[in-house]
């Protein structure tokens, strides 16, 4: 398919730098941004408010695919509403984190969040960010990059994060969260985490955010001549 304006696929594993570099590129882009991560985590949030279990997969997938989740300023602000009420904070509580990783290995909610994920950038001028853009959901991405890091980086990261929003946090337990976040959203038999044959590998282990940043507009234009 041939659109005007490229999508920018941005996949990775958690604390990788992903949600601050697709923010950023999609800001200097104009494009509109999608945290994929946002709409899991929401499938979480409200699977935990209304106590359903894994096992009840189909009602998790209709729950997926009849919630409204808006984002501020096309997803390039931070909040997200989830049914009018806004949850930017709550979807970001470590037990969420681990929730959403479950949930997001059901094939319900997957095949129910993959429709939202492909309206919302069928005409291009996006960024998605997530774990199988470049794999699942736009497989014809004009643009693929995945970023990584070792554990260690990443789980400071993701320390320095919950603690500058006053979140106490162990950087040990942190580091096993990712460990065991990362483990699990590889080895899931569904749409795994895995970079996609000709996406751009991007080592964000010892670079800084406007490094990243940089790399990734060079993809983008060397990939669409823009
Ligand atoms: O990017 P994040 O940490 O907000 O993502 C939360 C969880 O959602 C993550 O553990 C795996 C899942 N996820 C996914 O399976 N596919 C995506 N495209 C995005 C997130």
């Amino acid at each position: 398919m041939i659109r005007k304006r490229p999508v920018v696929a941005i996949d990775g594993p958690a604390g990788s730098g992903k949600s601050s570099v697709a923010r950023e590129v999609a800001r200097r882009l104009g494009f509109t941004l999608l945290d994929t991560g946002a709409l899991y985590r929401c499938v979480a949030l409200k699977a935990e408010r209304e106590t359903l279990t894994l096992e009840q997969s189909a009602l998790l997938g209709e729950l997926a695919a009849s919630m409204d989740v808006r984002f501020e300023q096309g997803g390039i602000g931070k909040g997200v509403w989830l049914d009018d009420e806004e949850v930017t904070e709550a979807i970001r509580a470590p037990s969420i984190s681990q929730l959403a990783s479950r949930v997001s290995a059901l094939p319900e909610v997957r095949h129910a969040l993959l429709d939202t994920q492909r309206k919302l950038g069928l005409d291009g001028g996006v960024v998605l960010e997530g774990r199988d853009i470049g794999t699942v959901v736009f497989p014809d991405a004009e643009v693929k990059v995945f970023l990584e890091a070792p554990d260690r980086v990443r789980a400071q990261r993701r320390f320095d994060e919950l603690t500058s929003k006053g979140i106490k946090a162990d950087l040990e337990q942190v580091l096993s969260d990712v460990r065991a976040r990362d483990k699990r959203d590889a080895e899931r038999d569904i749409a795994p985490l895995v970079a996609a044959e000709d996406a751009v590998v991007v080592d964000t282990g010892e670079l800084g955010l406007n490094e990243v940043v940089a790399a990734v507009l060079r993809v983008v234009e060397e990939k669409t001549g823009k």
